[in-house]
C-alpha cells in the first residue's frame, strides 16, 4: 500500500487519533484525505475534505460510498469508551459501545470493502488496542467491544484476501488524547502513533504494535490469567 498514491478516508477525525491519522496523511503525500466527523463543523485540519459521518448510520455510511467513490485507504479509527462495568453497568451504553466498534466498523467495512476492490484492493486500517486483549474492571464494556472489533478485524482479513484488500489491526496502550485523559501513565504522542501506523501500512503488516505494553499484553496471553490479572489489578 503506497501511502503517497492513495486516496484516505478517515472516521472521526475531528480530535484525538483521527485527526493525527488524517494530518500525518496529508503530511505524507497522500493524493486525497477525506476527514469524516459526526460533527464535520469541528473538523479544522487544512488540505482535507470535509464530510459528515456517524458510522452508526448505516444510511448515511452508504451515501458517503458515492461521494467518495476513490477511496482506496479507509481508517476505521472512530470509538469511544463509556467506562461501564458489564454486571452493574447501564445495558443500553453497553449495547451502543457494541454499536460503535463492531457494528459501526462492520457498516463502514461492508459499505467500502466493494470500493476499495474496484479501486484496486486498497486497505483497512482498523485502531484496535491493548484492550483488545485484557479486561480491567470499569472498562469492560470497552474490553468486550474492542476485543469484538478485534475479532471483526481478522475475520474481514479473511474474507477480503481475495480482493487484494489489506487489513491492518492497529494495538496501543494510552495514546495522548480526550479518551484516556483521566488515565494516569504513560501515553503516546497521537502523531507518532499515526507515523508507526502507516508505516506498517506500507509494509504490508496485518498487525501494528505501536508500544511496549501492547507487546507486554500480547505476549502475556501465552500465559496462565491469573497470575497476569493477579499483578495487573495489584498495581
Ligand atoms: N486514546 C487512547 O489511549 C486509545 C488507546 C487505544 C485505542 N484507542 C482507540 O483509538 C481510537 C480513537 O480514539 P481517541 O483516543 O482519539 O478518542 P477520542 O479523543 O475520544 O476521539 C474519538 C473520536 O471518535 C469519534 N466518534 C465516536 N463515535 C462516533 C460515531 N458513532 N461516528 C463517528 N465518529 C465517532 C468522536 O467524535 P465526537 O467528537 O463527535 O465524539 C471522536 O472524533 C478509538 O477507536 C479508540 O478506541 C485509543
Amino acid at each position: 500500500m503506497d501511502i503517497n498514491a492513495s486516496v484516505a478516508l478517515v472516521t472521526g477525525a475531528n480530535r484525538g487519533l483521527g485527526k493525527a491519522f488524517a494530518q500525518h496523511l496529508v503530511e505524507r503525500g497522500a493524493r486525497k484525505v477525506y476527514a469524516t466527523s459526526r460533527r464535520p463543523e469541528l473538523v479544522d485540519l487544512p488540505g482535507v475534505e470535509v464530510v459528515a459521518l456517524d458510522i452508526t448510520d448505516a444510511d448515511q455510511v452508504k451515501e458517503v460510498t458515492e461521494l467518495a467513490a476513490d477511496v482506496t485507504l479507509v481508517v476505521n479509527n472512530a470509538g469511544t469508551n463509556t467506562w461501564q462495568d458489564l454486571v452493574t453497568g447501564d445495558l443500553d451504553v453497553i449495547r451502543a459501545e457494541l454499536e460503535t466498534h463492531l457494528f459501526g466498523t462492520l457498516n463502514v467495512t461492508r459499505a467500502f470493502a466493494p470500493v476499495l476492490a474496484a479501486n484496486g484492493g486498497g486497505a483497512f486500517v482498523n485502531v484496535l488496542s491493548a484492550m483488545s486483549w485484557f479486561a480491567h474492571p470499569g472498562a469492560d464494556a470497552y474490553h468486550v467491544a474492542k476485543a469484538a472489533e478485534w475479532a471483526l478485524t481478522n475475520s474481514v482479513r479473511l474474507e477480503l484476501a481475495a480482493r487484494g484488500t489489506q487489513v491492518t489491526g492497529v494495538h496501543l496502550g494510552l495514546a495522548d488524547t480526550d479518551m484516556s485523559a483521566a488515565i494516569p501513565g504513560d501515553r503516546s504522542d497521537p502523531a507518532d502513533v499515526a507515523r508507526l501506523t502507516f508505516d506498517g501500512v506500507e509494509a504490508g503488516a496485518w498487525e501494528v504494535l505501536i508500544d511496549d505494553w501492547s507487546r507486554h499484553i500480547k505476549a502475556s496471553l501465552a500465559g496462565d490469567p491469573q497470575p497476569f490479572y493477579d499483578q495487573l489489578l495489584a498495581g
